[in-house]
């Protein structure tokens, strides 16, 4: 887990970083949250990237709404993104992604053949914000490999490439930026999801929104997980994690039932859910 805190100097740095390891690369693997394919973004993104190619990835898809994941590869598709779901974890969706890439580059590769250029790997990098699974993700690209040729990949003292078979070089640090900053709802629901964790917003802010959530889209998971009836799902939010704070035999210990419920909702436990959706900020 990284922790980092994002001052003005901070972020002009990563840009530096971001757009120093850029181009070095053919082409960029965008990695976000599936379940905040919007809020996981990073402001600038498009702004860094430029026209370089790009595939943006949707990753943590065990975690979230596949109705939603199949709306939001949709709408980035319809914006001439090229999209790949996957979960890094379980490892779904690697091979996809490498077809993606070879997709995504064959034209350039005929080209520098037809020039005489023997085929030289495609170089690639992952950029995206903290906690998406960026080394994750680097470790699935590792281990495919592994698996594929029996060798481990090749990494070349002094030099920041891992060697992926014959067809890929992976930069083996991604490229880190900053989250949104831009209104508090955005910081709730990365601070739920986890992907800022020493957060300015308190627990239990970041509880009641998420109990506002699932009483809305998913009342049945909040009452069997936390043992309510109907009734209670007309209370207002802070009056329900007083009653969820009374089912987990908390007493008037808030801030500990909020931390249990957000580490609930990290965990899945309250089932999968995308905070997204693509009618409330897909025209931003
Ligand atoms: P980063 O490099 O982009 O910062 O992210 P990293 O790979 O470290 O992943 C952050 C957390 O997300 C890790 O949890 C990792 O296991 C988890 N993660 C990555 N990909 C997936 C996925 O496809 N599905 C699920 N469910 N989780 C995924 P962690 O090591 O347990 O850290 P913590 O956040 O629990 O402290």
């Amino acid at each position: 887990m990284t922790t980092i805190q994002w001052f003005p100097g901070h972020m002009a740095k990563a840009r530096r970083e971001a757009v120093e390891k850029l181009k070095l690369v053919d082409i960029i693997v965008e990695l976000v949250d599936a379940r905040l394919p919007y809020s996981s973004r990073n402001p600038i993104i498009d702004d860094i990237v430029g026209q370089k190619p790009r595939v943006m990835v949707l990753n943590k898809t065990d975690l979230a709404d596949i109705k939603q994941t199949n709306e939001w590869t949709t709408y980035f598709k319809h914006r001439h993104l090229q999209v790949v779901p996957i979960s890094a974890k379980d490892g779904k969706g690697i091979k996809d992604i490498q077809d993606t890439l070879k997709e995504l580059m064959s034209e350039k590769m005929a080209k520098l053949k037809a020039r005489g250029l023997k085929n030289r790997p495609i170089r690639l990098m992952i950029l995206g914000i903290p906690n998406v699974g960026k080394s994750t993700l680097i470790n699935r690209f590792i281990k495919k490999n592994k698996a594929e040729t029996g060798n481990k990949p090749g990494v070349t003292k002094g030099q920041q490439w891992l060697k992926l078979g014959d067809e890929f070089e992976l930069l083996d640090t991604p490229g880190i930026l900053w989250p949104k900053f831009e209104d508090q709802d955005i910081g709730k629901k990365l601070a739920l999801t986890g992907a800022i964790k020493d957060t300015i917003l308190h627990q239990e802010d970041i509880a009641l929104y998420a109990i506002d959530f699932f009483a809305r889209y998913y009342p049945e998971r909040l009452k069997k997980m936390y043992g309510l009836q109907d009734e209670h799902l007309n209370l207002s939010n802070s009056d329900l994690l007083i009653k969820i704070t009374e089912r987990l035999g908390l007493k008037e210990e808030y801030d500990k039932a909020s931390d249990k419920l957000i580490h609930d909702v990290r965990q899945g436990k309250l089932g999968k859910y995308t905070l997204d959706f693509v009618h409330e900020v897909g025209e931003k």
